[in-house]
Parts: structure tokens; C-alpha cells; sequence
């Protein structure tokens, strides 16, 4: 039996469901090496910025249990030698590069969507809203559905390539922030980006990481992006991507139950480059075993026994 693995997320079709994500395959290049990326659904870029970052000093990352905690600092070339040096030697390939990129307004957003819009190797934008808004005393702007309603907006009228939007667990309401930027016209919600931790060393009683909070990715997020997935793929019409911990078939597979139309995979490639291979083949089988023609009717397919007294969905 042949399972149709490519998905559609609104305008854009992927050729299957598994892409690298944001900040763990640099600019897409880093992977060659490991991966053939023309057999992969696409890949997420490193988040990119107008004026470009020298991220934090190290230490920069930590190795925790399930997961790992990291303040790179969005450390990034800046968009203009984004699109002079780099994005020139990723238009011979055939997969969907998403740019993901940010600001500290909501201008600098915006010029940052636009330059990126006019890029034809770029198949869509993700954008990181896990970013302090130094204009609004630096509350970030993914907890804040008006803010993410007024970025999201902004960055919509001056593009036409698919806006996707990569959600932070560390919003009180992720369903009231995902329904803000649907109102505001994103075509696409990831979720999730990294939840903020910290790690210390009793011996020399000093933080792990430089910028002592970092994020926290692997596999100990993955039940909060499960969680995330399914409360925000009920709530809004528009795809969802499920990110968080993704490093077999089943991890992928669990996303897709929840409600997710593709998944990407972060923190395993530092372990294994090539698991998106094995993740790919896995949920290939997994079809064929129970008896899915295609990768698209197994997305929310979780038997949901509807609401629950006490579950809060
Ligand atoms: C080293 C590192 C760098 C990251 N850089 C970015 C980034 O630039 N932009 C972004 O939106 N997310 C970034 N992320 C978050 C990941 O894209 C992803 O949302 C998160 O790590 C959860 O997925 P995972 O558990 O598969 O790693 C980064 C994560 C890691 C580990």
C-alpha cells in the first residue's frame, strides 16, 4: 500500500510532514553534510533579525535530563547577508525553506517580513514572537494576544508569501494568543517554541548559562506541546505545526493525533542528524499498519471522548 505522505498547510504543500526546526539546522546549509534536504517536507532557518546578532557569550547551552536548556541569544547574520550569501546556494534545492525571524518592535518585524518576502528560495515566514518588546518595558510579545494581534497584522500587509506564527508556551491564554494572529491573518500557528528554564552547578554555585535563563527543548516539552497542539488545532481553522521533543515516528505520530499538520524536529538532530529519516519512514509504516491511505486522514484522529468534568480544554 502506497501512503500518500505530502501535507497542505493552506496555500503551501510540503512533500511529507517532517521538517528541521528553527535554530537547529542553522541556514539550512549546516545539514548537508548529514541530510539530503530535497527528501524532507522542509526546513525552518535560523531566526534572522534586520540588524543580525553576536548572540550571548558561552556558556550557551546545557545538557539537562530529557532536554536540553539553551541562550544562544537569536545569534544571526541579519537579513540582507541572509539573502546575499546564503539563501543564493538554497534555490537549487526542492523543499520548502520557511525564514523564521524576529524583532524588538513591532517596525523592526516588519522590515524584517518585508525583505524576507521579496526572497524566492523562501517558501513561507515563521515568526518568533518569544521576543521582548523594548517599546512595551519588555513584556514578550507572544503572551500578549493584543500585541500578537498588532505584530502579526503589521507583518501581513506588507507580505505575500504564507506568515506563519511560532507560539511560546509561556502565554497564560496560547488559545486566546493563537485566535489573535488568525484574526490577524496568520496563515499558520507552530507550536511551540522553547519554555523558559534554568539550571544551576551547587559545587561552584554558579548558573549553567551565561544569560542564567535559557530555554528548554527535548523531550520534557513535549507533553506541554501536545497539550498546546491539540487545545489550539480545535480553536482555530488554520494549520498547525507541532514542535517540541520530536525524536521517533511515534513522537511525530503523537502530534499528529493531537492535531497537528506536520511536525518539525529541533533538539534530536543534535544527537542524531539523520533521525528526520527514520522519523519519515516510521509514520510511513505506521499508516500502512492501520490501514491510513495517506499522512492527512491521521491528522486528529485521537479518539476524543469530548469534554471531561475538570479538564479545562
Ligand atoms: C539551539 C537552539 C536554537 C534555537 N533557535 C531558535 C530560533 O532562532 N528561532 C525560533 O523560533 N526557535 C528557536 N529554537 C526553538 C526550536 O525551534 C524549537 O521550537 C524548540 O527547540 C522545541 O523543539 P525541540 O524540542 O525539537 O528542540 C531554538 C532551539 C534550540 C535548541
Amino acid at each position: 500500500m502506497a501512503v500518500e505522505m505530502a501535507v497542505t498547510l493552506g496555500s503551501l504543500r510540503l512533500k511529507n510532514p517532517v521538517m528541521l526546526a528553527s535554530g537547529c539546522c542553522g541556514y539550512g546549509l549546516d545539514m548537508e553534510s548529514y541530510l539530503d534536504l530535497n527528501r524532507l517536507g522542509g526546513a525552518c532557518l535560523k531566526g534572522l533579525s534586520v540588524a543580525g546578532s553576536e548572540g550571548n557569550p558561552p556558556p550557551r547551552i546545557w545538557e539537562t535530563q530529557g532536554g536540553m536548556i539553551n541562550a544562544i541569544g537569536l545569534q544571526n547574520v541579519g537579513t540582507r547577508r541572509f539573502i546575499e550569501e546564503k539563501a543564493p546556494r538554497l534555490r537549487g534545492y526542492d523543499t520548502a525553506f520557511v525564514a523564521n525571524f524576529y524583532g524588538h518592535t513591532v517596525e523592526e518585524y516588519v522590515e524584517a517580513a518585508r525583505q524576507l518576502d521579496a526572497e524566492p528560495c523562501l517558501a513561507a515566514l515563521e515568526m518568533n514572537i518569544s521576543c521582548p518588546n523594548i517599546q512595551e518595558g519588555g513584556i514578550h510579545f507572544g503572551t500578549d494576544p493584543a500585541m500578537v494581534h498588532a505584530v502579526t497584522k503589521a507583518c501581513r500587509e506588507v507580505m505575500r508569501k504564507p506568515l506563519w506564527v511560532k507560539l511560546s508556551p509561556n502565554a497564560s491564554d496560547v488559545v486566546a494568543v493563537a485566535r489573535a494572529a488568525e484574526e490577524a491573518g496568520a496563515d499558520a500557528l507552530t507550536c511551540i517554541n522553547t519554555m523558559p528554564a534554568m539550571a544551576i552547578d551547587v559545587e561552584r554555585r554558579e548558573f549553567r548559562i551565561w544569560n542564567k535563563i535559557g530555554g528548554l527543548s527535548g523531550p520534557a516539552l513535549r507533553p506541554i506541546a501536545i497539550r498546546i497542539v491539540y487545545q489550539v488545532s480545535r480553536a482555530v481553522k488554520i494549520p498547525v505545526v507541532g514542535i517540541g521533543g520530536v525524536a521517533t515516528a511515534n513522537d511525530a505520530i503523537e502530534f499528529l493525533l493531537a492535531g497537528a499538520k506536520a511536525v518539525q524536529v529541533g533538539t534530536a538532530l543534535f544527537a542524531d542528524p539523520q533521525c528526520p529519516y527514520s522519523i519519515l519512514d516510521g509514520i510511513e509504516a505506521y499508516c500502512e499498519r492501520h490501514g491510513f491511505l495517506s499522512v492527512e486522514a491521521l491528522i486528529g484522529q485521537i479518539k476524543d471522548p469530548g469534554p471531561r468534568p475538570g479538564c479545562h480544554e
